[in-house]
Order: structure tokens, then C-alpha cells, then sequence
């Protein structure tokens, strides 16, 4: 199983903070057979203490984006591309994303997801790589909001390319632009 794999995952750079500090590794929580997965960075400090996905300021900011569009939280599927807490919340490394890359890849394959929402760059440069859409890759600021069309091993899919919600926790002038974007989920 992913979640036992990932607690023994001695290889990832973020093993030993993990262990030291008794977190837990955060896999994602949701709707198995949800249509939208989201899929975030890594986890901060609340969801390393809990291992549950969003659970803390930015999530509260991504709870407020979903009930703006009418999605239930429950119906969604929310992930990360790094699965263990990176120290001081900073960037995850092109290291710890190709160490817990292959997880998401499999979670995808798994619950087969027909809408792949990424939250930050960091999540949209890995998604839009692994479905064959580098060329049409730009910098967020021009990206978010938008959607493409591209095929799964499973079938079509859309990706939705949104901002991370914590623009919104650094400064909440910003929620506006970010419940403009996730309307673009209502496409779907
Ligand atoms: N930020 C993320 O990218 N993921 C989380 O789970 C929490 C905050």
C-alpha cells in the first residue's frame, strides 16, 4: 500500500525531519471515486501533526474556494505532489518531487479522476509534464485560471491550473482572484 511504502520511505530526503519530529507522511483524503482530484505541493506543519491534507490556514482558505463554486469538500479527492513535510515550509527540491512523484502517478491510476486541479506551480509543472503538455507550459501568472484538454491511461481528462490558496493567507486581498479562478471548475 502507498501509505506503508511512504512511512518507510528511508530515501526521501524528508525521512529523517519526518521521523525526528513524529510527523506523519500526508497521502491524501477524499472521495475514491471523486471527478475532481486537487493536487498541492507538500504539507505544512498542521498536516504533518495530523496527516491530513489541507487541514490548516491554507486550508481554510481552499474550504472557503470550494464552497464559493458549490463543490463539497467531500466529494473531491486532495492530494500533494510531496507527501512529507519540507523544513520551514520551504520549496519542495526537483529531488523530493521525483522521490514521491511515482505515488501520485499511482493515486492517479487508482482513482482515475476525470478533473486534475493544481494548486501552485510546483504541482502544475509536474502535472502538465507527466500528461504531455510541457509546450503549453507558462509561468502561473499567466496560467492559472485556465484548463486543458489531455488524455490518462484511463481516458480524457481535463487539468485545471489554479494559484495555491495560501496567496490568499499571505494576503487576503487575494481571495477575490482565486474564487475567480476555481469558477473555472464549474466547467466540468
Ligand atoms: N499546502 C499544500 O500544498 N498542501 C497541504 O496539504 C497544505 C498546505
Amino acid at each position: 500500500m502507498i501509505r506503508d511504502e511512504i512511512l518507510v520511505l528511508k530515501e526521501s530526503p524528508l525521512y529523517g525531519f519526518r521521523t525526528e519530529h513524529k510527523y506523519f507522511p500526508v497521502i491524501g483524503e477524499g472521495n475514491h471515486e471523486a471527478k475532481i482530484m486537487f493536487v498541492g505541493e507538500a504539507p505544512g506543519q498542521n498536516e504533518a501533526k495530523t496527516g491530513r491534507p489541507f487541514c490548516g490556514a491554507a486550508g481554510k482558505v481552499l474550504d472557503k474556494l470550494l464552497d464559493h463554486v458549490g463543490i463539497p469538500r467531500a466529494s473531491v479527492y486532495i492530494t500533494n505532489i510531496v507527501k512529507d513535510r519540507p523544513p520551514e515550509n520551504r520549496d519542495p527540491t526537483s529531488l523530493e518531487i521525483e522521490v514521491y512523484g511515482p505515488f501520485l502517478d499511482r493515486q492517479i491510476e487508482i482513482l482515475q479522476p476525470k478533473v486534475i486541479a493544481t494548486l501552485g506551480r510546483y504541482a502544475m509543472g509536474y502535472i502538465m509534464k507527466k500528461f504531455d503538455l510541457d509546450l503549453e507550459l507558462e509561468p502561473i501568472s499567466k496560467a492559472h485560471g485556465k484548463s486543458y484538454k489531455t488524455k490518462a491511461s484511463y481516458g480524457d481528462i481535463d487539468i485545471v491550473t489554479l494559484y495555491h490558496p495560501c496567496m490568499a493567507v499571505y494576503n487576503p486581498n487575494n481571495i477575490d482572484l482565486l474564487k475567480k479562478d476555481f469558477e473555472t471548475l464549474k466547467n466540468f
